[in-house]
């Protein structure tokens, strides 16, 4: 997104869909993940969960980043000594755990804070924590995840209602986004083929990746002819999207990456993605960090906060009325 407000007023009139409310569907899961380390992910989470919460939606922002919970610095609370352990360890339910926070329409779950041994999560409590992640009362239930394509992200990625991948526009952290795309996709196949199928396509994706490092795998046309796994579903894919989010732009060509990276998904991968816009590198924003204010917050007319109302517009709008992918 270039300029803010503009993209904002394009779809002005949008009409919101009908929040969701826990006592009918259930709360709209968005997961935010990310290839890279430090590309932003705690940010645009918070940032998102703030604007979602302006908007007069009700929203929970559940820390999960098993290597070290930071979202409660990015909000600007002090850690909380109940935190998200006390569910792993069946003392409390999640909801139990769900602090309010001093901004309107806002709470959240304080993530792993103080436990010193590794912490990871088994398959079952992925697949326990889904169902409370959404039964949390909230219209939006807002998940941060650690860094990379770990299996408990993966798990998460695939049922989330949005799959949110922020990028920063350096190389570095452009080649993990397409990492952890194929990981994504590659997870998602596991469960919709045979298990010889499965393993068949990874030594080829393998084989592959060592002949021509620089390109791209055409899952299209290699899956096509293969037995045993469902094309169907890898099509399916496509129409609950992954959505790409760069963050951290500053030049106009740092905002079409997004665009030229979803022409690269589409060409090799035939995955259809959606390119969410991009968010401007703004030196408030670690300001604000070191200030344990968030920068919305503290700057709430600043094009930073135009971005990312656009963001959620998009977001939030109807099915019928969102960006084609
Ligand atoms: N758009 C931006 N402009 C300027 N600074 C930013 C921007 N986004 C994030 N930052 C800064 O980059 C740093 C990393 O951001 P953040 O903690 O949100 O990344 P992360 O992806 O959650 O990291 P981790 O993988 O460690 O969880 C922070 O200090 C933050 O202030
Ligand atoms: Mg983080």
């Amino acid at each position: 997104m270039d300029s803010d407000f503009d993209n904002n007023n394009v779809i002005e009139n949008v009409p919101f869909k009908k929040s969701n409310s826990a006592s009918d569907e259930g709360a709209q899961l968005w997961v935010v993940a990310s290839g890279k380390g430090g590309v932003g992910k705690t940010f645009v989470t918070s940032s998102l969960a703030i604007t979602l919460s302006k908007l007069g939606h009700s929203v929970v922002v559940v820390d999960l980043d098993l290597s070290g919970a930071n979202m409660h610095t990015a909000l600007g609370l002090p850690p909380s000594h109940m935190n998200i352990r006390h569910y792993f360890e069946g003392v409390k339910t999640l909801q139990e755990l769900v602090i309010p926070t001093p901004i309107p329409h806002l709470s959240y779950v304080q993530g792993f804070w103080d436990s010193w041994t590794p912490t990871d999560f088994s398959y079952d409590q992925v697949q326990n924590l889904i169902p409370e992640l959404k039964k949390l009362r909230a219209d939006y239930v807002l998940v941060d995840l650690g860094a990379g394509a770990l299996e408990c992200h993966l798990e998460l990625f695939k049922v989330a209602n949005e799959k949110i991948l922020i990028s920063n526009p350096e190389p570095t952290s452009i080649e993990k986004t397409y990492r952890f795309i194929e990981s994504y996709v590659c997870h998602s196949l596991k469960a919709n083929s045979t298990p010889d199928a499965y393993s068949l396509m990874i030594s080829t994706l393998r084989d592959h990746r060592q002949r021509t490092l620089a390109k791209p795998f055409s899952f299209r046309s290699y899956l096509k002819e293969q037995t045993g796994v469902n094309y169907d579903f890898f099509e399916s894919l496509t129409t609950n999207p992954v959505r790409l989010l760069i963050n951290g732009s500053r030049s106009q060509s740092n905002c079409e990456l997004g665009h030229s990276m979803k022409s690269v998904c589409n060409k090799y991968y035939d995955l259809g993605i959606d390119y969410l816009g991009a968010i401007d590198y703004d030196n408030a924003v670690w300001q604000s960090v070191r200030n344990r204010e968030a920068v919305l917050l503290a700057q709430p007319f600043t094009s930073l906060a135009g971005q990312f109302f656009a963001t959620c517009k998009q977001l939030i709008a109807p099915e019928e009325l969102r960006a084609v992918v």
